[in-house]
């Protein structure tokens, strides 16, 4: 399966491209940055070193800055850290961006690859709304769009009502959800069930001591916000999750609903169910501890 990844790295975001990485049925040919839990030129930078640190050569393209119609964004510091990377502060430039800009880098490889790609977003919506105002045909041209997004049978982890993802950019995602011919959503109602605990890290450092350790290093931060504002004893394999479903869906219980998001008041981000729209498929449940298994199991065999 082709795959772009379309990320905020970002803790989970790193251990959702290590995955990608090793999973065997897997051809990861891009990255795509957007801001979210960094800043824009943050997330195409920790993309590019995340493409060096695994020995792959890819190309990274940087997109949206900031959400629709704003001119600023509050990174996710306290959850993911001043560089995204928890405590790490100094991460090398590594390489350049790739020449287009994300929305047409993705418009490109979807008609390259008509029916075979399939994208995978994990941070704001920002640059696949672009992508499909760029091309009508963007989202008809994928094989499958997989969301990380959306709280819709559980309460959000931003506010009560809303997911990360789509509350940073809800107009987009919005727009997103009333064109959804080959979309799937896998939200808290699932990744909340994958938990991934400091022995889970350490063991991941144990069998493979360059890219489990990274990911165990910067991952004490992570867990450290999970305890003491989740009261959590592990985060969630929120990207990771989304990747999985990718390759994996029989892991998970899948309903059909039409979804809109709300993009306005105190409810802003949350993702309803909403019958006047086209179906998107829905994660309702998973394998929580399959998916744990299978992470660990790929992320292991890296160097
Ligand atoms: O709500 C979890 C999502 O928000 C994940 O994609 C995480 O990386 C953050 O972007
Ligand atoms: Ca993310």
């Amino acid at each position: 399966m082709k795959l772009i990844i379309d990320t905020d790295p970002g803790i989970d975001d790193a251990m959702a491209i290590a995955y990608a990485a090793a999973a065997p049925e897997i051809d990861l040919i891009g990255l795509t940055a957007v801001f979210g839990n960094t800043h824009v030129h943050q997330s195409s930078r920790n993309a590019r070193f995340l493409v060096e640190k695994l020995g792959l050569n890819i190309p990274v393209a940087e997109g949206a800055p900031f959400a629709r119609g704003e001119t600023s964004h509050a990174p996710s510091e306290h959850v993911h850290g001043p560089e995204g990377f928890g405590d790490l502060t100094e991460i090398p430039e590594i390489g350049e961006n790739h020449t287009l800009a994300a929305a047409e880098f993705l418009v490109e490889m979807a008609r390259q690859h008509r029916g075979e790609l399939v994208v995978c977003a994990v941070g704001p919506l920002t640059n696949i709304a672009d992508a499909m105002r760029m091309d009508p045909e963007f989202a008809n041209n994928l094989a499958k769009l997989v969301i990380m997004g959306g709280a819709v049978f559980c309460p959000g982890n931003v506010t009560p009502h809303a997911e990360a993802n789509i509350y940073h950019d809800a107009d987009a995602a919005d727009e997103v959800f009333a064109n959804p011919p080959t979309t799937l959503l896998v939200g808290l109602d699932v990744t909340l069930k994958t938990l991934y605990e400091s022995a889970d890290f350490e063991g991941l450092a144990e069998k493979s001591p360059n890219m489990g350790t990274f990911l165990r290093d910067i991952s004490r931060f992570y867990l450290k916000f999970y305890k003491e504002v989740g009261g959590l004893e592990g985060c969630g394999l929120h990207d990771s999750t989304a990747v999985i479903a990718c390759t994996h869906e029989p892991m998970f219980k899948i309903v059909e609903t039409g979804l809109r998001v709300v993009t306005t008041g105190d409810e802003l981000g949350a993702t309803r169910p909403d019958p006047s729209r086209p179906a998107v498929r829905v994660c309702q449940d998973v394998d929580g501890a399959g998916v744990v298994r299978l992470f660990t199991e790929r992320v292991t065999s890296l160097p």
